[in-house]
């Protein structure tokens, strides 16, 4: 496996909003190589880029319409071999966005696959007997190609479904997993990671992982036995190449082959439970109590947390990674519904797990969601992929480009976040995540190994402690202050063990943790 991953934490990137180096309004890869220095001056090592590939952008490049060609308006196929060259030169890696399950409507094989004339194209995508049929549990598109026949989608529209088969067919229409032409979208999708893997990439987070055989079984064999293929492949060929899957269930995804899975909002309650407990009504906004753990008034509970973790933690710690995240590209961002102190104990807690943690562009100032018009099909997550917000002065200094130019608008409000504001100030947020980040890089047992120990984590309880080799950490993101008798409980060695890290008031003295509110705190036992 990549021995790089077991020191790794990514920055993810949106292209189009980092930094637009030649002014026409919209983030490009020279831009993201100018920002190289920055992300390494955080403590990430490596990056992950949205999709930035040739597409129509009607999901923001999630509908491919050209695997093997970068989006002309982010540059050249040599300008992200650049990026790969200029990343490896700072010891960094860059892993791209590969979006397996579906491709744009505007695909060259899916232009073939919707003739009337049958041909190698035709069962690359998931069509019906004739248009009249009904795919039920399907979302299935008629009334668009001359062929007598329907469409499945794997999200919008415009996102027809890639063939892989069907793990138990039940009409004449679905294709067994091994029928040649599922054979055959596999072997096209392992020659787009060849390709670019040749081209210096270092892995790919998988979009939508778990969605390739249709009417799959609940351990998704059949899905699983494709990425298991995959796993094989890049052990065989590419031993430096990381799988890192869009599941949000690493108990399966690691089982499937990839070295690592998110917790996302979806799929369990983990990561909402953290962060985002709260209900979002349909023109952006909160609606009713908000009852994440990190919110300082909530009636949190970091058992919601630990019981979906600790079962995928068990199941997975001795063969891949957690994934926990800052935010991504899918959610409102955090400044929604946290405050800056929220944030900051939230982020501590996230960068200390064991796993590989991703940090999400202006996360780690702050950025605000901002509640726009839907872009690209955004809907209400283009709030949250806003341009990144450098320096006061013409568009927070993303872009020379005239604001209207902007491919999104930037944060208009006086007291928004920059990367200049944040630098001077020891106990901003962006200095924050510089300390934890040193720090995790300097502590290999606050890293990505599996040593989390809970200390005491009650339902509906505050403080929550952890332990980690010979660190202790406790977070209190209450309101009132709490104490906790550690030596009592036999949970420390040491009467008065040194403190190398806080958030606001926190000690352990005579055996005794006691922490004022919303504070964080790591001792060396
Ligand atoms: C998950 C991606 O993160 C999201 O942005 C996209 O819209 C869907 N998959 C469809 O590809």
């Amino acid at each position: 496996m990549a021995k790089w991953l077991k020191d790794a934490v990514f920055y993810e990137i949106y292209p189009q909003s980092f930094f637009d180096s030649n002014g026409d309004g919209i983030g490009d890869f020279e831009g993201i190589i100018e920002k190289l220095d920055y992300i390494l001056s955080l403590g990430c090592n490596a990056i992950w880029l949205n999709p930035c590939f040739d597409s129509p952008f009607k999901d923001a490049g999630y509908d491919v319409r050209d695997y093997k060609k970068a989006a002309p308006r982010y540059g050249t196929n040599d300008d992200l071999k650049r990026l790969f060259n200029e990343a490896h030169k700072r010891d960094m890696r860059v892993i791209l966005d590969l979006v397996p399950g579906h491709s744009s409507e505007e695909h060259e094989w899916f232009l073939k696959s919707k003739e009337v004339q049958p041909n190698e194209y035709w069962n690359r995508y998931v069509w019906t007997d004739d248009w009249t049929t009904v795919a039920s549990g399907f979302k299935m598109i008629g009334g668009e190609a001359p062929r007598n026949a329907a469409y499945i989608v794997n999200f919008f529209k415009c996102q027809p479904a890639l063939n892989y088969g069907f793990l138990k067919p039940e009409a004449s229409w679905q294709l067994p997993v091994n029928h040649p032409d599922c054979i055959a979208t596999k072997e096209a999708m392992k020659d787009v990671m060849r390709f670019w893997l040749d081209a210096g990439c270092d892995g790919f987070r998988v979009d939508m992982a778990a969605s390739l055989v249709k009417l799959d079984d609940a351990e998704s064999s059949g899905t699983k036995a494709i990425w298991q293929e995959v796993r094989a492949m890049l052990d065989k060929d590419y031993p430096d190449a990381v799988l890192v899957a869009e599941w949000s269930n690493p108990r399966l995804a690691i089982n499937a082959g990839f070295h690592a899975d998110f917790l996302l909002h979806f799929g369990n309650d983990a990561y909402n439970s953290l962060v985002r407990d709260y209900t979002m009504s349909p023109n952006y906004t909160i609606a009713g109590s908000d009852n994440s753990f990190f919110k300082k008034d909530s009636s949190g509970d970091i058992r919601k947390f630990l019981d979906d973790y600790l079962m995928h933690y068990e199941a997975t710690k001795d063969s891949g990674y957690i994934s926990l995240i800052s935010g991504n590209h899918d959610v409102p961002r955090l400044a929604l519904n946290l405050s800056q102190r929220e944030m900051m104990l939230a982020f501590a807690f996230i960068f200390t797990m064991p796993g590989v943690p991703f940090l999400y562009y202006g996360d780690e100032i702050g950025m605000r969601y901002l509640n726009l018009a839907s872009k690209e099909g955004g809907y209400h997550r283009t709030g949250a992929r806003t341009p990144m917000q450098w320096k006061r002065g013409k568009n927070l200094g993303f872009s020379r480009a005239d604001p209207e130019k902007l491919y999104l608008p930037v944060d208009l409000g006086d007291d928004a976040p920059t990367v200049e504001g944040a630098e001077n100030d020891p106990d901003s947020l962006l200095n924050t995540v510089r300390t934890l980040l040193r720090l995790r890089r300097a502590e290999n047992e606050l890293g990505s190994i599996p040593n989390f120990e809970i200390i005491f984590a009650e339902k509906a309880q505050l403080p929550f402690v952890y332990k980690r080799g010979h660190f202790i950490l406790a977070v209190n993101p209450g309101a009132a202050a709490v104490s906790l008798p550690l030596d009592k409980m036999g949970k420390i060695p040491k009467a008065n063990p040194a403190k190398v890290y806080a958030i606001g008031d926190c000690v352990i003295e005579n055996g005794s943790l006691h922490m004022k509110d919303q504070s964080f705190g790591i001792w060396r036992i």
